[in-house]
């Protein structure tokens, strides 16, 4: 008798426990956290920035636009290891993405920025972006047959730097990329990510990426030293300006080769990594964390599987379809 309630009791168990996995379960938490379904922006303002933010006339000879090294269909970078300006001349450094700056705390790999606003001013007057001078754009604007109106409505007022930026910034505020598998996994559906994929979450806590990688941007919160275990500039050899770091922005000492850690949510999209774009894949620049970053070594298996999980961090946005 006693051994049949057992046994019902352990059958009961086993139907309960085989239906779980098909209803969500509870949230985790865990220092990534999901990245917001929705974020509360002006439609007007979005509308606005999209259409300035793939406008040439922004940049002085009217050949560069944001989208030219920000593309949205392809992760919001220009895959190549320095970027291509105005007249054809050559960027210092690897362009990031413009998807989920929402939740950078600032701009830039050495932070110069404070906001998406003040953001804008960097490339539309970098001679080696767009080289423009505001008056111009603010004039070349202006002859477009639908921009004085869109400006009324969406700001009440005329075009103006201000008004340019922060319609750019709105819109790049709405380029947030929720639903990722991953994200789906700490909402609670426990068969979003493969086993490879959880194993590869755990090493990326238990050797400590998660010290520096974290948030909703898995990154974007903190500046940090390149080559905390090892000097990674020595070794490279060829040390630039760019290389400095946040030191260019403030003059300490301390500062030297510091950089805001990047966000890596659409990691996989966007080859290749490191400011430098020295990186070519995403398991070089994870070798690269390993040997600088920690100074540990790791077997493959172990660094295979951090990839595998990063992979599962790059959510949805309707642009990166287009
Ligand atoms: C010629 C290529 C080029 C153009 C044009 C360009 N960018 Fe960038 N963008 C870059 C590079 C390179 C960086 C990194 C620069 C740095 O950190 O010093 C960057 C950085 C950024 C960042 C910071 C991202 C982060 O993770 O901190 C944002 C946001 C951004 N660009 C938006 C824009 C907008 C908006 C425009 C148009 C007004 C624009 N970019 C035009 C190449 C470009
Ligand atoms: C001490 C802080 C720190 C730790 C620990 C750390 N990182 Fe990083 N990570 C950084 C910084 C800073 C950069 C940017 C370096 C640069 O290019 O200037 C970076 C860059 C990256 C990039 C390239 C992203 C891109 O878009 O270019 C990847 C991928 C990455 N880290 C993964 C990892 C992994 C995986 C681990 C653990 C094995 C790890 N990181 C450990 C700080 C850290």
């Amino acid at each position: 008798m006693t051994r049949q309630l057992k046994l019902c009791a352990a059958i009961g168990l086993t139907a309960v426990l085989t239906v779980m996995p098909v209803l969500a379960g509870k949230p985790l938490n865990e220092p990534i956290k999901p990245i917001p379904a929705t974020i509360d922006v002006d439609p007007k303002k979005v509308a606005l920035g999209r259409k300035l933010f793939h406008d040439n006339r922004l940049s002085k000879d009217n050949t560069v636009s944001c989208a030219s090294c920000h593309d949205l269909a392809n992760g919001g970078v220009d895959h190549v290891k320095v970027s291509t300006g105005v007249e054809g001349k050559q960027g210092h450094i690897n362009s990031p993405t413009v998807y989920n700056t929402a939740f950078l705390f600032r701009l830039f790999w050495d932070g110069r920025a404070e906001n998406l606003e003040e953001q804008v001013d960097g490339p539309i007057q970098n001679p080696i972006e767009m080289g423009s001078l505001w008056p111009d754009v603010v004039a070349k604007l202006y002859e477009d047959a639908e921009y004085p109106r869109l400006f009324d409505e969406a700001f009440g007022g005329g075009i103006s730097r201000q008004n340019i930026k922060s319609a750019l910034a709105e819109f790049q505020r709405s380029l947030i990329t929720p639903n990722s598998r991953f994200d789906q996994y700490l909402l609670g559906n426990e068969n979003a990510i493969t086993e490879l994929e959880k194993k590869g979450y755990q090493n990326f806590k238990s050797y400590g990426c998660i010290s520096c990688h974290q948030g909703a941007a898995v990154g974007g919160n903190m500046f940090q030293l390149f080559g905390v275990a090892n000097s990674y500039f020595q070794t490279r050899g060829n040390i630039t300006k760019a290389d400095m770091g946040r030191f260019n922005v403030t003059g300490n000492v301390l500062d030297k080769h510091t950089f805001k850690v990047p966000s890596l949510r659409l990691a996989a999209l966007t080859p290749p990594y490191l400011h430098d774009g020295n990186a070519p894949t995403l398991r070089a620049a994870v070798d690269i964390m390993f040997k600088f970053q920690l100074g540990r070594e790791a077997p493959d298996e172990d660094k295979d599987a951090i990839v595998a999980f990063i992979k599962t961090l790059a959510g949805e946005h309707p642009e990166m379809k287009k």
